[in-house]
């Protein structure tokens, strides 16, 4: 029930449909919990920077994500920045991302064997970088963030994944 509350609070997140929540008691609850994650993880904004960084070197070096990769982003500083951001947003419940990553992945050429690399080159990189209370709470929501784009992706090319099914373009 928690998991399944949790992944409903993050899709609509992935694909907000209305601005997040910002009333006084909301926001000081908010605060109140990252302050939790921040005690139980030892995640702060440093060690974001480090995953984001050390991850990203990898991803653009990698043969099957780098292309993908350059094929939009050009100057890398502002897309880490967003993902410093991204990723403060998500461990850390501090509101600080406001972009949609959803419409950026659906028009990318990407398919299961993507999704499987990007999480492979993050779990790596998060095992590196994060103690580990720190490293599993970035893989668990990267999986649950990875699952959601990939059935989001498929969708969008007509394509109706079941639990479990994985996107695979036709040859
Ligand atoms: C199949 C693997 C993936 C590939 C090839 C990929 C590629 C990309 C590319 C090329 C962009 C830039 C798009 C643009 O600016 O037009 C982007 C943006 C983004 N990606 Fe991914 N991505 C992948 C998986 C993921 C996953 C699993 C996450 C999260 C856990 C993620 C989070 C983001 C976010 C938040 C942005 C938007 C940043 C912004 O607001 O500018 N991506 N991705």
């Amino acid at each position: 029930m928690r998991i399944a509350i949790g992944l409903m609070a993050l899709e609509a997140y992935i694909t907000p449909m209305q601005p997040p929540p910002t009333g006084q008691s909301f926001v000081s609850r908010r605060d109140e919990l990252t302050a939790q994650i921040r005690a139980e993880t030892g995640i702060d904004e440093a060690m974001i920077a480090a995953l984001v960084e050390t991850f990203y070197a990898k991803v653009r070096a990698d043969p099957l994500l780098g292309p993908v990769f350059a094929a939009k982003i050009s100057d890398w500083a502002p897309h880490l920045e967003q993902m410093k951001l991204f990723w403060s947003s998500v461990a850390l419940m501090t509101g600080v991302y406001h972009g949609r990553p959803m419409p950026k992945h659906i028009p990318l050429p990407i398919e299961a064997a993507h999704f499987d690399r990007w999480l492979e080159l993050f779990e790596e990189t998060a095992h590196e970088v994060c103690p580990l209370p720190a490293a599993d709470h970035f893989i668990e929501r990267a999986r649950r963030i990875a699952e959601s784009l990939e059935l989001g992706v498929a969708s969008a090319n007509g394509v109706l994944l079941n639990r479990g099914e994985r996107y695979r373009r036709a040859e």
